[in-house]
């Protein structure tokens, strides 16, 4: 399973990547503004220099809703890097965007997926990541878990290629619950990724490895 940052945030996209665990960064509107990044010039900017700090996919969201806007500002994104992979919202006008970027090649990332009729049509029209949103629907008390095996199982069925992409991803449990189900991909912020590291009984065990040693190597008295 692939890791992607779901973060706009370079220090924490930087540490990932010094992990070596990073595979591609998500970002969406609202993750560009909890930076401040503001205006287009500085939006292009930012995504250059995600681009230049990871060696993987990095999805970009376009603001438009309208097909031919949609359309254009997904074109200037992807010229920015060929990592960028157009983030567009499942709408009408959005499939129709994704079936656009299809046939020119360049790849997509259908975000806002709450249900598999919408991943499937998603699929049909192109696109190359689809993005069901888990934590969202948990928090509505329904089983986000479940949407990403759905998809996943039909996805299988038919041998389609898209990559189920699990976003809003919460905690830990998440991320395993996603490999146990064959997720392609899934997306977490680093406080998520770095919770995976630890465990009680190997912070105890270190700290009696270290304490034997010091004993161990205690100056002889003469
Ligand atoms: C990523 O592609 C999504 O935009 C993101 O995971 C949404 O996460 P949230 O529900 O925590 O905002």
């Amino acid at each position: 399973m692939k890791f992607f940052i779901d973060t706009a945030n370079l220090a924490d996209i930087r540490e990932a990547q010094e992990m070596g665990v990073l595979d591609g960064v998500t970002t969406n509107p609202s993750l560009m503004a909890k930076e401040g990044i503001t205006g287009k010039d500085n939006v292009m900017r930012h995504y250059k220099q995600i681009c230049d700090i990871v060696e993987g996919d990095v999805s970009a969201e376009v603001i438009s809703v309208k097909y031919e806007e949609m359309i254009k500002e997904g074109d200037e994104l992807a010229e920015l890097d060929e990592n960028i992979v157009v983030k567009i919202p499942m709408t009408a006008d959005g499939v129709k965007a994704i079936k656009y970027f299809s046939e020119k090649g360049i790849r997509t990332n259908c975000t806002l997926i709450f249900s598999a009729g919408q991943a499937l049509v998603a699929a049909k029209a192109g696109a190359s990541f689809v993005s069901p949103f888990v934590g969202r629907l948990d928090d509505i008390s329904t089983d986000g878990m479940a949407l990403i095996e759905q998809i996943v199982t039909i996805f299988t069925n038919y041998g389609i290629t898209t990559e189920v992409l699990a976003a809003s991803v919460r905690h830990p449990m998440h991320i395993i619950q996603c490999a146990e189900i064959g997720a392609d991909v899934m997306t977490a912020p680093l406080s998520v990724i770095k919770a995976l590291l630890n465990h009680p009984l190997t912070d105890s065990g270190l700290a009696k490895f270290l304490a034997d040693h010091e004993k161990a190597n205690l100056p002889v008295k003469q």
